[in-house]
């Protein structure tokens, strides 16, 4: 038995917001985010829009290419970090509004690696024959990560004169490096059971090794504090991320490429016998270093972090299902997906369309 991919939807938010905009509300350019990370551009939500609000739309347009509805679904496998709540995950409250009857949802949450995990996860359903149709979505609303104040949203919306309070800049700037790289969207794939043929999920490698934990985190807002959230860590924007970048840029090198040529190694396969290669999109130099180090030709790869940006466990099947749309995968073709994510996680997935 075998997780075939039936159907593909991706929901990107609405607010367009170039480099050049951030550069209203804090001191960066166009030319540093573009040369250092390939980012031209990315969409944010409407306040008050939510994870589950984008994996909605992205698991709707999945299940129609598929054709079939929310009560078709045995299990959905939801990958975000940036959960709606706390508790509950986003899983069960996508259950509802799908229609899916009662069945098990799977919060998972690997971060940058969270779409990969979850395609293991879906196939290992299928495969079990516990499942016959599984929903994955990684899905992630980044906005509410900014430490951006009113006066930045606005400034963002187009009044560039709105006032900002006072050191704003200053925090705006001091978190430049990382707010640069995201973007907000959704994408999700629905997984079906085939019982005979070469198509499907054929492997997937899994990693994680919280030893560098500390280098890519949000070191505030958890249960390691009490309570688990204050006044001192919001004044202190401990609910933004904190990131080594160089140490993750050295890492996601390394680690993508180790993945890609154990899984390549494992099932007997070489870089000529792959159509495409999906990788994270969090920076695109990260991903050329990984395409030279595994020898990939041009064709073979695609980028979209210039449109959207990081969106996190989102890029992957974005990725596919912008492909699969413009007829560059097409059934029969073999694809290999990488990634690495904070954890540290990192994985690679084969699967022919
Ligand atoms: N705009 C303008 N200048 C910026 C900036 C921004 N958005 N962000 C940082 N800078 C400045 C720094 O302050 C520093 O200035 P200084 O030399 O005066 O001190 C300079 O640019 C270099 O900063 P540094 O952080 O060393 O740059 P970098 O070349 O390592 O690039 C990243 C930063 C974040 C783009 C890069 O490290 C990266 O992409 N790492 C991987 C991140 C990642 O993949 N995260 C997600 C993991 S899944």
């Amino acid at each position: 038995m075998r997780a075939v991919i039936a159907g593909s939807g991706s929901c990107i938010a609405p607010k367009l917001v170039t480099n050049d905009m951030l550069a209203r509300i804090m001191d960066t350019s166009d030319e540093w985010i573009r040369e250092r990370t390939g980012v031209e551009q990315r969409y944010f939500v409407e306040k008050g829009t939510s994870t589950t609000d984008l994996a909605e739309g992205a698991a709707r347009r999945a299940l129609e290419a598929a054709g079939l509805t929310g009560a078709d679904l045995d299990a959905i496998v939801f990958a975000t970090m940036t959960p709606d709540h706390f508790f509950p995950g986003c899983g069960g409250l996508l259950q509802h509004r799908l229609g899916m009857r009662p069945g098990p949802c799977f919060d998972i949450r690997q971060q940058c690696s969270g779409f990969i995990y979850g395609l293991e996860l879906a196939d290992l359903q299928i495969r079990a024959g516990k499942a016959r149709t599984v929903l994955l979505v990684g899905a992630e609303v980044h906005s509410g990560f900014m430490p951006w104040r009113e006066g930045s949203w606005a400034r963002l919306d187009g009044h560039v004169d709105a006032p900002l309070a006072e050191g704003e800049w200053e925090v705006n700037t001091r978190t430049r490096h990382l707010s640069v790289l995201f973007g907000d969207a959704a994408a999700a794939v629905v997984l079906t059971a085939a019982e005979d043929g070469d198509r499907g999920v054929i492997d997937a490698m899994l990693f994680a090794d919280g030893a560098e934990a500390d280098k890519l985190c949000v070191p505030g807002v958890g249960f390691r504090h009490r309570p688990y959230v204050d006044d001192g860590q919001l004044a202190r924007a401990e609910f933004v991320p904190v990131m080594d970048g160089r140490h993750v840029f050295r890492m996601a090198t390394t680690r993508m490429a180790e993945a890609a040529q154990a899984i390549l190694a494992r099932n007997g396969l070489a870089v000529g016998d792959l159509r495409m290669v999906l990788m994270h999109q969090a920076n695109r130099r990260i991903n050329e270093y990984v395409q030279k180090a595994l020898g990939l030709p041009e064709d073979k790869v695609v980028h979209n972090i210039h449109k959207y940006a990081n969106t996190t466990a989102g890029t992957i099947p974005l990725l596919w299902d912008e492909c699969v749309r413009e007829g560059r995968v097409r059934p029969g073709d073999l694809v290999l997906m990488v990634a690495f994510g904070a954890g540290m996680t990192w994985g690679a997935a084969l699967v022919r369309a």
